[in-house]
């Protein structure tokens, strides 16, 4: 070894340890590394609430932080923190802006908390974020404009919090964004142009905000779109025809906004790979696209609550997935007795479990077939149209269904006994019809119905006692029909009825039994416009929701119970064109809430006890 070589060993020798220690140094003090990560972490974590058991225990100082709960690392030898999932730990408090230290992120997943606050600016450090995913919190604030920065970003989801923020004029940044959800926040003002051109975007979700202004027509641009939602916003305008274009196009949602103008009669050609169509409330014109029928994938076509006008097109016997029709409200027509006919074609709609049809001009029978209907109908809304001819007992078939709404047709014949296989039934709806002939006794067997109204017919006989059945009942009115006989007493040990029980404009008669004290939730009674006699018995008193009492128009007699006043809640009180006698309890002053009185046409002492009225018949106390 020469005296070079020596020296120069020597030197390395001695060199070599003072340079790892002032290299080392340096790393610790100004290149950010594990230990950068793990004090923006512990930073991140005291901005938490720390009730115990707190998620985060296992984030301790004295253990690494790539051993933490929801931690990831990557494997090179200089571990960084790569990864943060902390989705659904009950986390609640601020998030810190010590985040944007941890600078090897790639992926920060905080949904399904609790966390409050704003996005700190620091998240924009995060210039190799993929993937940032903050839905469902109580974030609140702006987006913050540094959330441009991170240009590496595949996903975006800040869904389902309170952020109140226009969205950035320059978002196209963002030039690799695949997903960008801002659903369920306060986001206004109108969609940046720019977002068209974000090549890569695949689902766009912005569903119930505030955005306005009209749909840019640079989203033609976006060939890569499945995803198009924006239900429930204030856009106005027509629907840019570049949009059908986007041939690749699976959900395309535009309900809830002020848009109109006509559909493409061929958008279903346009866009075959649509399997949700929905344009629900808005003001859109013309027909129903017949192309739509030919989409033989489709699960989704909802269109209810526009203008749409013309017949139901041909074609709804090619769509086996089709689980949603909905047409409701709008002016689709059909005529004669075959006018329905078009709903046989939906027989082949073995998933079907919404079906509505109901506020348009459809004219016809309801067809024998309506009972091949899928076996998963659960929802059939027919009423507010112009459809004739009896229920076809058929219906009886249809076991999945919940609701079953018919009301104001020219719907007559009887009630067939069929209706009570319904063993699902929730909601039954035949108001408004020209129905006759009792109600069938198999209606007793319909335990889980929750609303029944079968007003404004011509259903005569008694109410069946088996009503007593219906242990979830919130609602019934049987009111404006030709029942007849007493109330069962075994119908007011609803105790669960706490809407509104109306027997109005029948020949029912008797006097009201003491159970109607029972009915401690209901809101409303009407038995006016019937031949009820006898007293009204006190133990209308343990009524305490009741709000409305209607008893007009009948034969009750006796004196005017002083304990009625013990129903505080009572607005709407009429005991007129009865035989009622005596003097008006005193008590009544106590009725707070009173707001209609009419006592008018019975016998009573002409003495009200309230000071300066000197009438009986009162509109207000
Ligand atoms: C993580 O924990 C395991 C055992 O719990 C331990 O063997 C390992 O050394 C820890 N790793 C680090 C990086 O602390
Ligand atoms: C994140 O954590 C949640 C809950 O533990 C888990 O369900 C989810 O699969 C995780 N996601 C990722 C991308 O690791
Ligand atoms: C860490 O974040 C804090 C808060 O944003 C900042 O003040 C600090 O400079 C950052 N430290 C490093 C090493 O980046
Ligand atoms: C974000 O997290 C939620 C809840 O886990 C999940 O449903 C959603 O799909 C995620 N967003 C994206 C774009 O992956
Ligand atoms: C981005 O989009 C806007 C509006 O559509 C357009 O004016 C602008 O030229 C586009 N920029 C780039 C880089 O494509
Ligand atoms: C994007 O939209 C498609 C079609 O609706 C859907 O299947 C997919 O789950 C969405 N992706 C994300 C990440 O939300
Ligand atoms: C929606 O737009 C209309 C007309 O542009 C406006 O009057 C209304 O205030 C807007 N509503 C909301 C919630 O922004
Ligand atoms: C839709 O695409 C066709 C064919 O590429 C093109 O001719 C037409 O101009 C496009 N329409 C709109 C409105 O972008
Ligand atoms: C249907 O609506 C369109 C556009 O509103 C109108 O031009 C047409 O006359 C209507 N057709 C019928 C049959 O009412
Ligand atoms: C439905 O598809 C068939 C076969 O491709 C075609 O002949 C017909 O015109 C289409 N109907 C509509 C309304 O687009
Ligand atoms: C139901 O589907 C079958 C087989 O695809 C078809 O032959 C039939 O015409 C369809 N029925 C109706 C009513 O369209
Ligand atoms: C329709 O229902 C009737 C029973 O009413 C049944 O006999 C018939 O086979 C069903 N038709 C189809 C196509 O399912």
């Amino acid at each position: 070894m020469g005296f070079y070589s020596q020296l120069v060993s020597h030197f390395a020798l001695l060199i070599i340890p003072i340079l790892i220690r002032f290299l080392s140094f340096h790393v610790e003090s100004f290149t950010p590394n594990i230990i950068t990560d793990k004090e923006a972490l512990i930073s991140f974590k005291s901005q938490l609430s720390n009730d115990p058991p707190h998620p985060l225990s296992s984030w301790d100082q004295n253990s690494s932080p790539c051993n933490w709960t929801g931690v990831f690392c990557n494997n090179l030898h200089d571990k960084r923190v790569v990864a943060l999932n902390l989705s659904g730990l009950g986390l609640s408090g601020h998030i810190s802006a010590y985040i944007g230290n941890i600078s090897f992120l790639h992926s920060l997943q905080l949904q399904n908390n609790q966390l409050t606050g704003v996005i700190p600016d620091q998240i924009g450090n995060l210039f190799r974020l993929r993937v940032l995913n903050m839905s469902s919190n109580r974030i609140e604030g702006i987006l913050p404009s540094t959330i441009t920065y991170l240009t590496e970003l595949h996903v975006l989801d800040l869904s389902s919090n309170n952020i109140i923020s226009r969205i950035p004029r320059d978002i196209d940044l963002l030039t690799k964004l695949q997903v960008l959800k801002l659903g369920k926040n306060n986001v206004y003002g109108t969609i940046p142009p720019s977002l068209g051109n974000i090549s890569t975007l695949t689902n766009i979700s912005f569903g119930t905000n505030t955005l306005s202004g009209k749909i840019p027509i640079d989203l033609g641009r976006l060939t890569n779109l499945v995803e198009l939602d924006l239900t429930i916003n204030n856009l106005t305008g027509t629907v840019p025809p570049s949009l059908y274009n986007l041939s690749s196009l699976i959900n395309f949602a535009l309900a809830a906004n002020d848009l109109w103008g006509e559909f493409p009669e061929d958008v279903g050609d346009r866009l075959p790979k649509l399997l949700v169509f929905n344009m629900c409330f808005n003001r859109f014109t013309g027909r129903i696209p017949g192309s739509l029928h030919n989409l033989t994938n489709i699960r989704v076509i909802r269109m209810a609550h526009n203008l749409l006008n013309g017949t139901v097109p041909p074609g709804l016997g090619n769509l086996p997935f089709l689980q949603m029709y909905n047409i409701g409200f709008n002016k689709i027509v059909s005529s004669g007795d075959r006018g329905l006919e078009f709903l046989n074609a939906l027989t082949n709609s073995t998933r079907l479990h919404l079906l509505a049809i109901d506020g348009n001009q459809l004219e016809g029978v309801i067809p024998e077939k309506i009972g091949n209907l899928s076996k998963v109908l659960s929802i059939l809304y027919m009423g507010q149209n112009k459809i004739y001819g009896t229920i076809p007992a058929s219906i009886g078939q249809l076991s999945g269904l919940r609701l079953l709404n018919l009301s104001f047709n020219s719907i007559s014949g009887g009630i067939p006994s069929e209706l009570g296989k319904l063993q699902e039934l929730q909601e039954l709806n035949l108001a408004g019809n020209q129905i006759s002939g009792s109600i069938p006794k198999s209606s007793s067997s319909l335990r889980k119905l929750i609303r029944i109204d079968l007003s404004g017919n011509e259903i005569s006989g008694k109410i069946p006692v088996s009503f007593g059945n219906f242990e979830n009942l919130l609602s019934m009115d049987l009111s404006n029909n030709k029942l007849k006989g007493t109330i069962p007493k075994e119908i007011l040990h609803l105790s669960t009825l706490s809407s509104a029980l109306n027997l109005s404009r029948n020949f029912l008669s008797g006097s009201l039994p003491d159970e109607i004290g029972r009915l401690v939730s209901v809101t409303t009674m009407d038995f006016s416009d019937n031949h009820f006699s006898g007293k009204l018995p006190s133990s209308i008193k343990y009524c305490l929701s009741l709000e409305n009492l209607f008893l007009a128009r009948n034969m009750f007699s006796g004196s005017i119970p002083q304990i009625l006043a013990q129903v505080r809640g009572l607005v709407n009180l009429d005991l007129s064109s009865n035989n009622f006698s005596g003097i008006i309890p005193v008590e009544l002053r106590n009725l707070k809430a009173l707001q209609f009185l009419n006592l008018s046409y019975n016998d009573l002492e002409e003495k009200f006890p309230v000071v300066g009225f000197s009438r009986i018949f009162l509109l207000s106390i």
